[in-house]
């Protein structure tokens, strides 16, 4: 029975890397109930979604609000975030009106059409990737293609041209920190100043001279007072952010999780009809988004037997609710041709579904396909046990040394 989640705090550690494996974590707490009470540092208790049809209620229930303004407590920090956090004018945290109007203003750009044009792009990059690393027989895969991949796609979709990647990369990792010591806040608020500086200069230049990217195209927009300049910086900064780290995750988490399960690794390799299945099931079983997405009751809001004040913070736990055992049939194994696939919640639901979901999909595919084929007697250059997570909120390998044959 749910004991109303007023008795027992879970605590649940923001920064992944302190905590390898969450699934039995998440198992514990579910058992208490699908809603429960969760302490993400010692000062912040908050509200935490476990079970999959109770996710997916939340995340369709107009009664929360993804603007952390509303937060009980938080007023005052969250008006002077509002005034100096860039990111707070981006979709991800627009409600109603306003999340419309910035989402549709970029949507064409991540159509399953347009991804389709751009998947020759990343084929190209991807053999670049693998051209390099095939004579040497080893390569770290985050490192040397998982990070890199990702970040090349979406610059030439965006329009930051390559000699500003490296930077870009070393900016975002500020804002993917936990915010939870005054040193990680200062250090996340100076990423944010650092990466509307980078790219100041950039709009400047698509404003004078357009291109064929969405960068200009936002400008565009922009001129036609469609987007304020503010939004227009925080939607290049949460589309590089938001499509850079997790795709990262989800290739190396999947590379990770098929080595770790050699019988699907074959059954991959052997048959890559068996491949938008296995995507589905690798972004199911260790979805980068490891934590969840933060909503915000705006009014009393019933759910699973729990009554949530109005003005608090409920964490969706998506990746728990992907483990959810009343969802799927042996949730914690890995099956690349399960039945029930392919609905599962690492994009999130609703209308802040994660927009990039088609290009993340295609990238993976093309990624994790390609590797497979090139390398097919890929293997873990490194015991399991003695890999780390990457530091940060969002679930990914900090190293993932391999080997195979070399060629060429
Ligand atoms: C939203 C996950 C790749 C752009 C989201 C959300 C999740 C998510 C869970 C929902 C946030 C919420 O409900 O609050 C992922 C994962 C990815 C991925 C797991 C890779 C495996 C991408 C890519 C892009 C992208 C490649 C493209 C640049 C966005 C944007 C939003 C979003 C713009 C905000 C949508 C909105 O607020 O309406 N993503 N994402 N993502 N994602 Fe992704």
């Amino acid at each position: 029975m749910p004991d109303q989640g007023q008795t027992i705090v879970h605590d649940v550690p923001l920064n992944v890397a302190q905590q390898p494996d969450p699934y039995p974590l998440f198992e514990r707490i579910r058992e208490h109930g699908a809603v429960q009470r969760v302490r993400l540092n010692p000062a912040l208790e908050v509200w935490m979604v476990t079970g999959y049809d109770e996710a997916v209620s939340a995340l369709t229930d107009p009664r929360l609000s993804s603007s952390p303004v509303r937060v009980n407590g938080l007023a005052e920090e969250m008006a002077r975030q509002e005034r100096t956090n860039v990111l707070m004018a981006s979709m991800l945290v627009a409600d109603g009106a306003d999340h419309t109007r910035l989402r549709n203003l970029v949507s064409k750009a991540f159509t399953a059409r347009r991804v389709e044009e751009l998947a020759p792009r990343v084929r190209e990059h991807t053999d670049a990737f693998l051209d390099a690393i095939a004579p040497k027989g080893s390569a770290d895969l985050v490192a040397e293609f998982a990070l890199p991949l990702p970040m090349a796609v979406l610059s030439e979709l965006i329009g930051i041209p390559a000699e500003g990647q490296p930077e870009f990369a070393r900016l975002a990792v500020g804002l993917i920190m936990p915010p939870n010591t005054p040193e990680r806040l200062a250090k996340g608020a100076r990423a944010r100043a650092e990466l509307t500086a980078f790219f100041e200069p950039l709009i400047a230049a698509r404003k004078a001279e357009p291109r064929d990217d969405l960068l200009s195209a936002l400008c565009a927009a922009q001129a036609e007072e469609r987007i304020s300049d503010r939004e227009l910086t925080a939607m290049a900064i949460l589309l590089t952010l938001a499509g850079h780290e997790t795709t990262a995750s989800l290739i190396a988490n999947g590379v990770h999780a098929l080595l770790r399960h050699p019988d699907q690794f074959a059954a991959l390799r052997d048959d890559p009809s068996l491949l938008p299945g296995a995507i589905e099931e690798l972004l199911r079983y260790e979805g980068p988004v490891s934590r969840g997405v933060a909503r915000f009751t705006v009014e009393d809001f019933e759910i699973a037997g729990v009554t949530v004040p109005a003005g608090e913070m409920i964490i969706i736990g998506l990746a728990a609710a992907n483990r959810d055992p009343a969802r799927y049939d042996r949730p914690d194994i890995l099956d690349i041709a399960r039945r029930e696939m392919p609905q599962q919640l690492a994009f999130g639901h609703g209308v802040h579904f994660c927009l990039g979901a088609p290009l993340a999909r295609a990238e993976a595919r093309i990624a994790i396909g390609s590797l497979l084929r090139r390398f097919p007697d890929l293997r873990l250059a490194a015991p399991d046990e003695v890999l780390t997570r990457r530091e940060g909120i969002l679930r990914g390998m900090a190293t993932l040394p391999v080997t195979f044959a070399p060629q060429g």
